[in-house]
C-alpha cells in the first residue's frame, strides 16, 4: 500500500466500490422502474463503510481483492435496502437520504418497498453467480446479519420497544442487532468468506460487535448534534419518533463516553489475534473513525 492517509484510502476505496456496485447492478439486467429505483438508492452516495471494511479484511489477510468485491457490493445491496425501508412513513418517516429525497419519496412507497425487496434478494444473487468465496461458511454470517436474527430483529425492536423497558442493556442489545451484525458480516464474514483461521473470524466478530454499538451510538449523537446538510438525512429524527437511545438515556456526554469505551475494546479485540501490519492498522484506524465521528 502506498503512504495514504486514513481518510483518503476511505475516499479511494469508495469511489472503486462504487464502479463495482455499478457493474453488478447493471449485470443483473433488472428491467424498469424496479432498476432505477435501486439504482436510485444505491448510487446515491453513502459512506460505503461495510464494503470498506471486507476489502481491508481482505488485504489485511493478504487475499486477492477480486475474491471480495462480490461479497463487499452484496454488504452494500442489504445495507441500502434496509436504509430504503428504514426510511418509510411506517418506519422512521424520512424523506431524505444521502443527500437526496428517500427513495419512497423520489419514486412511490410501494416502488421503494420493492427495490428494497429486490436489493435484498439481488445481495444473494451477487453472492451465488459472482462469488467464488467459501459461500457455506460466509453465508452464515451474512444471511444471519440480515435477517431474523439480524438486523431485521433490530429494527422490530427499535420500533416496539415499550417506555417502561428502555435500558442501556437493552439498547445495546438492539444496537448488536440493528448495526452490529452487518459488521459482523462485512468482518467476520468477510475472513470466512476468504477461508481465514477460526480464531482470526471470531477476533474479527468481537471487534465489529464493539464497533457496530459504538457506531450507532455515534449516529444517534449525531442525530441531535448535527445538521441535516451535513448529514444528508434529517437531524432530530429520532426524537421526534421518541426512539430509544443512548443519548436520550444518559445524555450526551454518557453517550460519548460508551463509544469511546466500545472503541477500545474493539482495538483490544483486533490486537489479541492479529500481528501489526500496514492493514491491521487500518482497521485499528476505523475503530478511531467511529470514536470520533461525533465528538
Ligand atoms: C446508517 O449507516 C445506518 C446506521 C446503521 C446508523 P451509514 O451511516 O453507514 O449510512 P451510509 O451508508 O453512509 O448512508
Ligand atoms: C437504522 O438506524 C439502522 C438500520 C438498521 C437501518 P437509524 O434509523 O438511526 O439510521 P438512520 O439514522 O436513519 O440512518
Ligand atoms: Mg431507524
Ligand atoms: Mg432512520
Ligand atoms: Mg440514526
Amino acid at each position: 500500500m502506498t503512504e495514504m492517509n486514513f481518510l483518503e484510502l476511505l475516499k479511494a476505496e469508495k469511489e472503486n466500490t462504487e464502479k463495482y456496485l455499478k457493474f453488478y447492478l447493471d449485470s443483473l439486467h433488472i428491467p424498469g422502474v424496479l432498476h432505477d429505483a435501486m439504482e436510485y438508492s444505491l448510487s446515491a452516495g453513502g459512506k460505503r463503510l461495510r464494503p470498506f471494511l471486507a476489502v481491508v479484511v481482505c488485504e489485511m489477510l493478504g487475499k486477492p481483492r477480486e475474491l471480495i468485491m462480490p461479497y463487499a457490493c452484496a454488504l452494500e445491496f442489504v445495507h441500502t435496502f434496509s436504509l430504503i425501508h428504514d426510511d418509510l412513513p411506517a418506519l422512521d418517516n424520512d424523506d431524505l437520504r444521502r443527500g437526496k429525497p428517500s427513495c419512497h419519496k423520489a419514486f412511490r412507497e410501494d416502488i421503494a418497498i420493492l427495490a428494497g425487496d429486490a436489493l435484498n434478494t439481488d445481495a444473494f444473487s451477487l453472492l451465488f453467480e459472482f462469488g467464488e468465496g467459501n459461500l457455506k461458511r460466509a453465508g452464515k454470517y451474512f444471511s444471519k446479519a440480515v435477517g431474523g436474527r439480524g438486523m431485521t430483529l433490530g429494527q422490530i425492536y427499535d420500533c416496539t420497544i415499550p417506555e417502561n423497558e428502555r435500558t442501556a442493556e437493552k439498547l445495546d442489545f438492539i444496537n448488536y442487532y440493528k448495526t452490529s451484525e452487518l459488521f459482523i458480516a462485512a468482518t467476520a464474514g468477510a475472513a470466512a468468506w476468504l477461508d481465514a483461521d477460526e480464531k482470526e473470524v471470531n477476533a474479527l466478530e468481537e471487534f465489529a460487535t464493539e464497533l457496530g454499538i459504538a457506531f450507532q451510538i455515534s449516529d444517534d449523537i449525531l442525530d441531535i448534534t448535527s445538521t441535516t446538510e451535513k448529514l444528508g438525512k434529517p437531524v432530530g429524527s429520532d426524537a421526534e419518533l421518541n426512539k430509544m437511545t443512548y443519548p436520550a438515556l444518559m445524555g450526551l456526554d454518557g453517550a460519548r463516553n460508551a463509544v469511546v469505551k466500545r472503541t477500545e475494546k474493539a482495538k483490544a479485540a483486533l490486537m489479541s489475534a492479529f500481528k501489526e501490519s500496514e492493514w491491521m492498522e487500518i482497521l485499528l484506524q476505523f475503530a478511531d473513525y467511529v470514536r470520533d465521528m461525533a465528538k
